[in-house]
Parts: C-alpha cells; structure tokens; sequence
C-alpha cells in the first residue's frame, strides 16, 4: 500500500509543480479531449459556477467530473473533500455552505495542499488536513457531506476509504464523489494501456464493484451514475494505441467512464417508546 501511496504522491506533486505541461504527458490524471472524445480534466463545471474562481484554478484541476450536482450542500453544513488537490472544489464547497459552515480538504501530497492553501488564502470556513483517505485523522459522525474527484480509484484499499467515509459522516450524511469506473471487465494489459491514456485510472472498479463495496460498508440509496464515456472513434483508437490489435482497440475503447457515485448512511432510528 505505501508503495502506491508513494507513486502517487511523487506523479501528482510533480503534476502541480508543472500544470501547464501535465496533460499529454502522462503524468497525471488528464485524458486527452478532442472534439471526438471529452476530455476528463476539462469542461467539468458550467462557466458561471466557476465566475468567482480564481482562473489560474480551472487548469489546476484533476477532477474527472463535478461532485456538486448532487451533494445540494446547505449553508452551515460541514463538507469533506478527500483528495482536495489544489483545492478548486474546496473553493466552491466554501461559496455553498457559507460563513457558518465548515470545509474540509484531506490530501496526502505536501505541494498539492501548499498550492490549495495560497489558493484559498482569506477563506475562514476551510481547513486543510493532512493524511491519507484510507485512515482519516477525523473524527466519527462529524460530517455532513463528502465530496471527492478523481480520487478514490488511486487508493490501493477502496474498501477502507469507503468504511472511513461512513464513519466520519453523521447519520444521515451524503456521499457526492466524482470518479472514474470500468463499465466492463478489461484485462490487465488493457488497464495498463488505459492508465497510460488518461494517466489515472490504473485502480478503477467496475460500476458493480463499485456499488457492492459501498453497500458493505453500509451505504444505502447508492448509485453509480455514468457522467462521461471515454469512447473515440475507431481512426482515433487506431492513431491513439498504435501498438495494439482492432479486437485489443475494441476491449478498451469505451469501457472508461466517469460517473458520479452516490450513497447516504442511513438516519438514526428514533428511540423506542419514545415521542
Ligand atoms: C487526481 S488528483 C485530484 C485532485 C482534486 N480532487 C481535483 O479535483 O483537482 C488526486 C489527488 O488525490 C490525492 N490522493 C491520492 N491518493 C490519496 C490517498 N490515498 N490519501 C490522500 N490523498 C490522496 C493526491 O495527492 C492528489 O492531490
């Protein structure tokens, strides 16, 4: 588990180092868009979410989606983001849940949460955490509302993110993550081929795996709803994988998508003979 920690930690710290030549490069989460295939770091959220932003944060950003469309966060409530990066998302939770609210960014990477704290530098209502999503130094019952992008498929343990995320969320609590998921069984080499392309989706579940985990670790009302498939046309999959034969082409040409993945620990039961 340190190992890929370790891996990710290096990709991404160089990544933000280097935004402006990060994506094609292969060394981040990017996935290139042309008019045939969307992008998977770009076009995410409407221009008029992103009015108050600082510009310099959109290129700063390697999401895969937008977590907002329905997290719905209330003014005054507490919203997690795991794996914050550069704190664009962090920027939009603190406009929502508002002055008596509280946001908080959890990352790993030392330049990742140096970057986001320059970013929201003034911002009153966010905290940025230091640790790793599989082991949240927060406490239990604490959280409203999790939000996350393009975060969870590089844990080499999704099962204990998703346990941690349900013990920190009160009852009740939303769980709102962008990320990206298989939408069929692909062989190893065609994952390798795959994270190559898009730089970040090496540990990506299936839809179904996906589901099922949250279920485990006692989620309900849980959704994996596709946001964008990366599928391009048979020219540009030839152009784009070269080295790999039509029917190689086939398996991997859109079983890649984004997908918002949905879920709520459940309310607390009122007491018995209560009321
Ligand atoms: C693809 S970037 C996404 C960043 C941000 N969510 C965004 O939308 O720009 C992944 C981020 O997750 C962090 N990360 C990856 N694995 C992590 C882990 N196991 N624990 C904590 N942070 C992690 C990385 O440091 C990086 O900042």
């Amino acid at each position: 588990m340190d190992d890929i920690r370790q891996y990710v930690k290096e990709r991404y710290a160089k990544a933000i180092k280097n935004t402006a030549s990060c994506c094609g490069s292969g060394g981040c989460c990017c996935g290139t868009g042309t008019p045939d295939i969307p992008s998977m770091t770009r076009g995410n959220y409407d221009d008029e979410i992103l009015e108050n932003t600082p510009e310099h944060m959109g290129g700063q950003s390697f999401g895969c989606g937008n977590p907002f469309t329905e997290a719905r966060i209330h003014p005054g409530e507490t919203v997690l983001d795991l794996g914050c990066g550069a704190g664009l998302d962090l920027f939009l939770a603190s406009e929502a849940t508002g002055p008596y609210g509280k946001v908080i960014g959890l990352d790993m990477t030392d330049e990742m949460l140096e970057t986001a704290a320059e970013n929201l530098r003034g911002l009153h209502n966010v905290a940025l955490v230091k640790g790793y999503i599989e082991d949240m130094p927060l406490e239990s019952g604490t959280v409203d509302v999790i939000i996350s992008n393009c975060v969870i498929n590089l844990s080499p343990d999704k099962g204990k993110v998703l346990r941690e995320a349900f013990r920190v969320l009160r009852p009740g609590g939303r769980f709102c993550v962008s990320d990206t998921v298989f939408l069929r069984p692909v062989t190893e080499r065609a994952v390798k081929d795959l994270a190559a392309w898009s730089g970040c989706i090496a540990g990506a579940l299936q839809e179904t795996e996906y589901a099922a985990l949250l279920k485990e670790a006692g989620f309900i009302e849980v959704e994996v709803r596709r946001t964008k498939v990366y599928k391009m046309p048979d020219a540009l999959a030839a152009m784009t994988f070269p080295e790999l034969s039509a029917e190689e082409r086939n398996e991997i040409n859109g079983a890649l998508a984004s997908a918002l993945i949905l879920g709520k620990k459940p309310p607390e039961k009122p007491e018995e003979g209560r009321g």
